[in-house]
Parts: C-alpha cells; sequence; structure tokens
C-alpha cells in the first residue's frame, strides 16, 4: 500500500491544530496554536473568545503544518477533522474551513470523534517508536479537561469499535485540577501547575475519602453491551470528582486559609509566565500539602478504578491518553501497579497527551482505508459519544 498523508484539523476546544501523518504510523508535521493566554484571565476556556480565536489562528496554522511537512495542499491524499465532542463554536471553526478545502481541493473528507483521536495518540507514537504488538481487548482511559472515560476497543480488520464501561458521573479529572488550582489561587490551567508543585508537599497530610458511587447512571448510561454484561453482570467502572473538590474548599475554609490564597493570587497576577520558583516562592507548606494530598488522592482513585476494570474485562493492555496522562505522578503510578498485574500501559507522549491534530490525522487512517467519508453535509455533535 503507498503511503497515505492525512492532513488533520483539530478546533474542539482551546487549541488550534493542524498536523499531517503519513499511515497512521508517522508524524510528518504537528502545529498546536493554543489560546492559553486569551482564557488565563478568566480562569477557563470562555466559548465565545475561543471560536474568535480559532477563526484568527486557522488558516495561519494549516499552512504551517503543510510548510513543516513540506508538502503543497494538493499533495495530502485526505483531510481529516475533529466532528467533537467539544464547543459547538469552536468545532464549526475547524468544520468549515476542513470542507471548504475537500471542496475545493477534491480530496475526501474524514470526520473523526476527538476521544478516539485521543486513544490513536498512543497507538501513533508506539507504531512511530516500531511497536508493532498490541494485543487486543484495550483499556483506554481518556482523561482530560472534559473528559474522564473508560472505553473497551477492539479490532475489526483495520477498524477499531469501542464500548464505553465508565465515564465521570460529574466532573472530569482534569477540570477537579483547574477548579482547585483556581480555588487556590494558583491560575488556569490547573493540571500542569499541580503535577510540578505536588512533589514539594506531604501526600499524607490531608486524608480524602474516596468517592463512593453506589446508584446506578439512570441518566445517560449507555446500555452494556450483551457479551459485556455476561462478563461482569451490570457493573459499570464510574467516576465521580466534585466530592473532592468540595472537600478542597472545606478544608480551605476550616484552615482559614482565604487571607494566604489572596495573596498569592495577587502575586502571580503581576508575573507574566510564573515559573516554579515563583509559585513556590508564593505557596506556604499548608497549601503544598494540601495540593499533594489532593493529587494522590485523584492518582490513586484513577487508577485503581482503572486497574479494576481492567481485571474485570480481562483487558491485554491499557492506554492512559487525554491532558491528565501528562500528570508525572499519574504515570508512575500506572507504571508501577500495572506492572504489579503483568498489564502493558502505554501513554502518548507529553505533547501528544493534550490537543493536538496529528491524533486526528491518526485516527482517521482506518477510516480512509475502509472508505469511511464524511458526507459535505456533516455537522458538528458537541456532545458526541464514542461507541460502535
Ligand atoms: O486533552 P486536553 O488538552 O483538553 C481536553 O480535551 O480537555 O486536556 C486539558 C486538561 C486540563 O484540565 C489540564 O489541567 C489537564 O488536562 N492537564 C493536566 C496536566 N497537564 C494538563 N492535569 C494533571 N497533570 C498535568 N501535568
Ligand atoms: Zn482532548
Amino acid at each position: 500500500m503507498a503511503d497515505v498523508y492525512i492532513l488533520g484539523i483539530e478546533s474542539s476546544c482551546d487549541e488550534t491544530a493542524a498536523a499531517v501523518v503519513r499511515s497512521g504510523e508517522k508524524i510528518v508535521s504537528n502545529v498546536v496554536f493554543s489560546q492559553i493566554a486569551t482564557h488565563q484571565p478568566y480562569g477557563g476556556v470562555v466559548p465565545e473568545l475561543a471560536s474568535r480565536e480559532h477563526l484568527k489562528a486557522i488558516v495561519p496554522v494549516v499552512r504551517q503544518a503543510l510548510a513543516d511537512a513540506r508538502r503543497t495542499y494538493d499533495s495530502v491524499d485526505a483531510l481529516a477533522v475533529t466532528q467533537g465532542p467539544g464547543l459547538a463554536g469552536s468545532l464549526l471553526v475547524g468544520i468549515s474551513y476542513a470542507k471548504a478545502l475537500a471542496f475545493a481541493l477534491d480530496k475526501p473528507l474524514i470526520a473523526v470523534n476527538h476521544l478516539e483521536g485521543h486513544i490513536h495518540a498512543v497507538l501513533l507514537e508506539e507504531r512511530q517508536k516500531g511497536n508493532w504488538e498490541l494485543n487486543f481487548p484495550v483499556l483506554a482511559l481518556v482523561v482530560s479537561g472534559g473528559h474522564t472515560h473508560l472505553y473497551l476497543a477492539m479490532q475489526r480488520g483495520e477498524s477499531w469499535t469501542y464500548e464505553n464501561i465508565g465515564h465521570t458521573r460529574d466532573d472530569a479529572a482534569g477540570e477537579a485540577f483547574d477548579k482547585v488550582a483556581k480555588l487556590l489561587g494558583l491560575g488556569y490551567p490547573g493540571g500542569p501547575v499541580i503535577d510540578k508543585l505536588a512533589g514539594h508537599g506531604n501526600p499524607a497530610a490531608v486524608k480524602f475519602a474516596q468517592a463512593q458511587i453506589k446508584h446506578p447512571d439512570r441518566k445517560d448510561a449507555p446500555a452494556l453491551s450483551q457479551k459485556t454484561r455476561q462478563g461482569w453482570g451490570t457493573q459499570r467502572f464510574d467516576f465521580s470528582y466534585s466530592g473532592i473538590k468540595t472537600a478542597v474548599l472545606r478544608y480551605v475554609e476550616t484552615h482559614n486559609m482565604h487571607p494566604s490564597i489572596e495573596a498569592r493570587r495577587t502575586a502571580l497576577a503581576q508575573i507574566a509566565k510564573p515559573r516554579l520558583e515563583d509559585y513556590l516562592a508564593h505557596t506556604d507548606k499548608a497549601a503544598l500539602d494540601l495540593v499533594a494530598s489532593f493529587q494522590r488522592a485523584m492518582v490513586e482513585d484513577l487508577v485503581g478504578k482503572t486497574l479494576a476494570a481492567a481485571r474485570a474485562c480481562d483487558a491485554a493492555t491499557l492506554f492512559v491518553t487525554g491532558g491528565v496522562a501528562a500528570n508525572n505522578e499519574l504515570r508512575q503510578r500506572f507504571e508501577r501497579d500495572a506492572a504489579m498485574e503483568g498489564l502493558p500501559v502505554y501513554f502518548p507522549s507529553r505533547p501528544l497527551s493534550t490537543d493536538n491534530a496529528a491524533m486526528i490525522a491518526a485516527a482517521a487512517y482506518p477510516k480512509f482505508l475502509a472508505g469511511d467519508f464524511a458526507p459535505l453535509d456533516f455537522s458538528a455533535e458537541a456532545g458526541m459519544r464514542l461507541s460502535g
């Protein structure tokens, strides 16, 4: 089979990204324009601002991806774009541009689920390293600012199929990192800062109760397949992170931490790009201990539940992907605990853990081989699920 070059476009949240990937196995170029600076003053992503930033960035970002790949518009074989889930206005910027390009160039267009993209980020990099050995079923934990989802992935021919066997009932894990960082005056996004500071505090200082999920999810739990149900009954492997965020708030209040938090918020706001030393200079021991304990509780919950699910469904391989997969303690804990169970675990490199378009172009490759192209009237699906 001749090499297939796919130009991927991603604009689901606050990164405008474009990449060229060869045959799902080699990143030829990968450009990510992050809007963090735009959203930072608001402590989170502002959807209207995100759409406007995508509009400004999409053309130069795509041009850069082609220039870095030394390719012309004509020399790519197909275009791929994120259809959802994500912010509707942001998704539409990428989709409209990709449709126009595909139409003008007379190239096939492939619609990709963002979550499938995160899963294929792992596969892409393993193939790039020369690792073609992969045993199914694969259990994939997609853990980011918007998602904490467990998928059981199988392969049918070149195509992948997915079954969702667990998800968060409330906040995503990355959202909990972001909200706790905001509460403690550490800015946005919270994950990378908490990751760096946690090593400087005592993770045993504050005890957090593990979230107990007793009730079945009536709201929107997709029914488990017959085969899965036979395996482990009706059990799902759901997560919940709004409780720990409230527990951190209560701890802050009962320990009178507000004055020091406000002082830190004010001090850090004066520094354009705070470095670790700046954070440390303005963070007292009580806050460092709280951060370390919060991260430890998050990591134990994510790892414990994922490995329980892996045992129950007899997973042969584990993927951990999405923005939170960049977390150092999470990686170490997964590596240690999965090794004890003889389960191979793979992560994307840090740049490919957070949102990017290489993962979209990689996930599009099996669809290209299957001729699974999008009709030109397809649209954004903000709440898109991954299944089938
Ligand atoms: O995958 P991503 O870039 O965007 C979404 O699809 O949501 O993930 C962003 C999320 C944010 O919540 C951010 O705080 C979190 O990933 N994150 C981290 C780390 N780096 C990013 N969380 C914990 N530790 C990190 N090192
Ligand atoms: Zn993402």
